[in-house]
């Protein structure tokens, strides 16, 4: 195995150090304010902690110095994106079509309120300024995320719909691209925020090889902070506070099949067609488009709502097991391309018929989501799990073309039952 080349390479709480190179992050110190002063760009936000980091960006909490912004979210992607990247050019459209016809999901949109390019030793890299959210991972373990489970579901199909009705594919909907808005968050002193978070962990960058060039590093890499966590211990998130489902991350987002990016999906939300697109090398599938976000969304539900993936595996083939299981089978074209081998060897070991067994599947997590023991249970009833799995069901078709339209489901009883 090849030895670290850092000394420190930071936890899950902070972003790949080794991806500090030409094509990919921009080195960051706390305090910093971009962009950096130009003769087009006047220095704005100040960068006070870590928001997180995905395979594209870093995200950062920011103030704005200059203007009236407040608080605020700045993403600085990977330069290896730059100009490539629909993220700032969707938003923006989306900002600037939006009327007052626009459907209500519009609102569960993140908006885009700033963007700007800045020069580094890594590159290029797109920027772009949107609100600050709450995380939806960390949200939906609080109390106001029980009271208002119904109601934050439903914003979520109102957003995708809405994309939808605009033409527009998200393709990466899963639950660390969802959100909530904290509007008290702007209510708080910087200096109280500062003080909050006071000496953040931080990891020293040190490269083994002496030699190695330190200019593409940043000097430390910082843990990400809960801004959820944060107005939960200072008792400024109530179970009655109106929520607002924010969908966010627009990066592998297309509006038509030239400008669709190469999936990058994670497996557990991954619809069907991408997993066979790849194994069968585009000779099925890769006409995908913006229903996986309806696969995806089911998935997405299914984590929000009871706190586990929905879908396990660890490749494209043995993800196949998983949807047949839930979904049924494949369509005959599909299946020369799905290793018989490995298919066979399944079907041994599980007993199951090449249609997999969806009924059996789903009274398995009838039996999960509402329990006998009272006390696990994930929904308030037997009908309201029942009706839960209906709608799961009917957006996980295997054939998109299957797979009704978001906006036809908005009136689904599992909304309308209380
Ligand atoms: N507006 C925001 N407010 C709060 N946190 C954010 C915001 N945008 C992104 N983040 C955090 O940063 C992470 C990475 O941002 P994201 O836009 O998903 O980038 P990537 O394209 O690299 O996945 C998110 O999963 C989230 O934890
Ligand atoms: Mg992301």
């Amino acid at each position: 195995m090849a030895r670290a080349e850092f000394f420190y390479v930071g936890d899950e709480n902070t972003e790949d150090v080794h991806e500090y190179e030409p094509g990919g992050y921009h080195p960051v110190l706390l305090g910093d304010v971009l962009p950096k002063d130009s003769a087009i760009q006047e220095p704005r936000y100040r960068v006070m902690q870590k928001l997180g980091s995905g395979s594209f960006a870093t995200v950062w909490l920011a103030r704005d110095i200059v203007g009236s912004l407040g608080y605020v979210a700045l993403k600085i992607g990977i330069s290896r994106v730059h100009g490539i990247n629909n993220e700032n050019r969707i938003l923006r459209w989306l900002q600037d079509t939006a009327d007052e016809q626009s459907s209500v999901g519009s609102q569960a949109v993140i908006g885009l309120l700033d963007d700007f390019v800045i020069q580094g030793p890594n590159g290029t890299h797109d920027c772009t300024v949107t609100e600050v959210l709450g995380t939806m991972r960390d949200f939906r373990t609080t109390p106001a995320f029980s009271a208002n489970r119904k109601d934050i579901s439903l914003q979520l199909l109102q957003g995708v719909s809405y994309l939808h009705e605009k033409e527009v594919a998200h393709a990466d909907l899963h639950l660390d691209n969802l959100g909530v808005s904290l509007p008290q968050l702007q209510d708080r002193s910087e200096g109280e925020i500062m003080d909050h978070f006071a000496n953040p962990e931080c990891a020293a960058v040190i490269a083994r090889d002496p030699r190695k060039p330190t200019h593409h590093l940043p000097p430390y890499l910082v843990d990400s902070i809960s801004i959820i966590e944060y107005l939960t211990e200072t008792h400024a998130l109530s179970n009655d506070m109106p929520v607002r489902v924010k969908i966010m991350d627009f990066g592998n987002a297309f509006r038509n099949r030239v400008e669709r990016p190469p999936p990058n999906t994670p497996i557990h939300i991954r619809a069907p067609e991408i997993s066979l697109c790849e194994l069968s090398n585009t000779q099925v599938g890769g006409d995908w488009d913006h229903r996986v976000d309806i696969w995806a969304t089911a998935c997405t539900l299914y984590e929000m709502i009871r706190g586990i993936e929905m879908i396990y595996g660890v490749g494209g083939k043995s993800v196949i097991y998983e949807m047949v299981k839930l979904a049924g089978p494949l369509p005959p074209s599909w299946m020369a391309y799905w290793d018989v081998e490995s298919f066979e060897n399944f079907r041994a070991k599980h007993d199951e018929s090449a249609a997999g067994n969806p009924d059996g599947t789903w009274a398995r997590s009838l039996n999960d989501l509402f329990p006998e023991e009272p006390r696990r249970r994930v929904l308030n009833s037997k009908q309201d799990t029942e009706q839960f799995i209906d709608l799961l069901r009917k957006m996980l078709k295997i054939d998109p073309s299957d797979r009704p339209p978001i906006a036809s489901l908005l009136d689904h009883p599992w909304f309308t039952n209380s």
